[in-house]
């Protein structure tokens, strides 16, 4: 079993690297967003560092941002900041602020005036607490929000069985039976091999940002972000239907 899911992986990685070939970078989403609002503006992205490539300081720069900051929990000793650090030297990005803080627990002056454009992609379904998230990113944002998280379809149907899900509901992962884990365990090894939680059970933590928590439908992704203040201008399904892009603004 191991094996063969060993043997798709690699064959996925094998079609996803032909595809890259063939057709090119696909074009991000989020970097078409920022590309739109971003001149000229502030700018921050909020828990950009893990994987380093998938920053969008960078993005927003070359997009002609006049200030653009890196906010993470990611403790200042960790080798993630030296690699985000070597990107942007490697970019030729200079002048850019960072910030070693959980978003959710800032400190007076941490941000002294709200960003005009805030990004946070991979964030929203791996927190404790996704309203209280999105309050704080509201708290920082002056203009637009470009936010992404995973979302779940509302049916998913395999050989584990059926697990259903109202378009306005959002799935609390640790509330999940062992049957109905089995059912999205076995849909979402060979979207996201690591998304714990869902394809290995985890105690719920408050403190602990790793885990999949939470996992919204698109309808209710959208909701939360109004419910926070937010307006939705814009959104778009991203990795093959199982994420959300949206584009925001404050109301
Ligand atoms: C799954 S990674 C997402 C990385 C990237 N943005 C992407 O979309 O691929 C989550 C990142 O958010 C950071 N993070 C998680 N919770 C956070 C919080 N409360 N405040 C700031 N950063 C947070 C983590 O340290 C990590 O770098």
């Amino acid at each position: 079993m191991a094996r063969t899911m060993a043997l798709e992986d690699r064959a996925l990685t094998i079609l996803r690297r032909l595809r890259h070939a063939i057709a090119g970078p696909r074009r991000d989403l989020r970097d078409s967003y920022i590309g739109r609002v971003v001149r000229g503006r502030s700018f921050a992205d909020v828990g950009g560092l893990w994987g380093t490539v998938a920053e969008k300081v960078s993005v927003a720069h070359r997009h002609g941002a006049s200030s653009v900051t890196m906010i993470d929990v990611s403790p200042p000793e960790s080798e993630l900041w030296p690699a985000f650090h070597r990107r942007m030297r490697r970019l030729g990005v200079a002048g850019y602020r960072t910030l070693s803080r959980d978003v959710c627990a800032l400190r007076p002056g941490d941000v002294p005036e709200p960003f005009d454009v805030v990004h946070c992609s991979g964030v929203l379904y791996h927190h404790p607490n996704p309203m209280a998230l999105l309050a704080a990113l509201r708290s920082i944002t002056a203009g637009h929000l470009i936010l992404t998280t995973a979302i779940t379809p509302e049916t998913v149907v395999n050989r584990r069985g059926r697990y259903r899900v109202p378009p306005s509901g959002v799935i609390f992962v640790p509330a999940l039976s062992e049957d109905e884990r089995e059912v999205l365990a076995e849909h979402w090894r060979r979207v996201a091999p690591g998304a714990l939680g869902i394809v290995a059970p985890a105690s719920y933590d408050v403190a602990d940002f790793g885990p999949w928590w939470w996992l919204p439908t698109a309808k209710a992704a959208a909701a939360l972000c109004e419910s926070a203040g937010f307006c939705v201008l814009d959104q778009g399904l991203t990795w093959r239907g199982h994420a959300l892009t949206l584009m925001l603004e404050v109301r």
